[in-house]
């Protein structure tokens, strides 16, 4: 299983680290031109796994593995988007959100989005960087090759997930430091794109990736 304990690394690293990652892979595809709203896992082209015909249930059991490893995520995302929906909400929140207890002084608020976001920008670069060094390149060379199609579409995707996640660190950054209207908007659409994007992709290695992980792999 993932270990979630994440290394602090000190910030300025940790964003040297992104550059040296799109430094050292000159065939990544350069997204960084791209609008928000352009920056898409195009879908409609994911390929589908082919079936492992001798996986079992309990091989199935093992692969969902992931899915437990996603949902946490997705619940730590969900919970910044309930922080991130009560500062929105100003002086009347909805009804469920009224736990969440903010500061009076929004630069205060702000802030706190800010090291939320960047936080968990280190939290799935980490996730997915086990997945590339690790995970993909077994699950690559398992069965002659046969999730090869899926594999380099996943790691299409990953791309335009660190491309969100460089962007969100940059605009949480920014927002911490100045804690402007403007900057926490920036940071606001990113992490709701972000969100997005991770959703998709999570559901779409989960399910191609049940019976790889499970069959080939036995755990991650
Ligand atoms: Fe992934
Ligand atoms: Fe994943």
């Amino acid at each position: 299983m993932e270990r979630r304990s994440i290394p602090r690394s000190d910030k300025a690293s940790h964003v040297l680290d992104l550059f040296w990652e799109k430094a050292s892979f000159p065939d990544m595809t350069d997204l960084s031109a791209q609008s928000l709203d352009d920056l898409d896992l195009d879908e409609a082209s994911r390929p589908k796994a082919p079936k492992v015909p001798a996986a079992t249930d309990m091989h199935r059991r093992q692969g969902r593995q992931l899915t437990a490893i996603h949902r946490h995520y997705l619940m730590e995302m969900a919970q910044i988007g309930a922080v991130l929906a009560r500062i929105e909400a100003g002086d009347a929140p909805p009804e469920n959100l009224k736990r969440i207890v903010l500061s009076l002084d929004m630069s205060e608020n702000f802030r706190a989005f800010g090291s939320l976001c960047g936080r968990e920008c280190q939290v799935l670069k980490f996730h997915h960087d086990i997945e590339g060094a690790d995970m993909f390149p077994r699950i690559q060379a398992a069965g002659g090759g046969m999730f090869r199609e899926v594999v380099a579409k996943l790691l299409a995707e990953h791309e335009v997930v660190h491309e969100l996640i460089i962007r969100l660190d940059r605009a949480a950054d920014t927002l911490i430091e100045n804690p402007s209207e403007a900057n926490f908007g920036q940071a606001a659409a990113t992490y709701r794109k972000l969100e997005e994007v991770v959703r998709s992709h999570f559901g779409y290695e989960e399910t191609e990736l049940v019976e790889a992980i499970g069959y080939y792999l036995g755990s991650i």
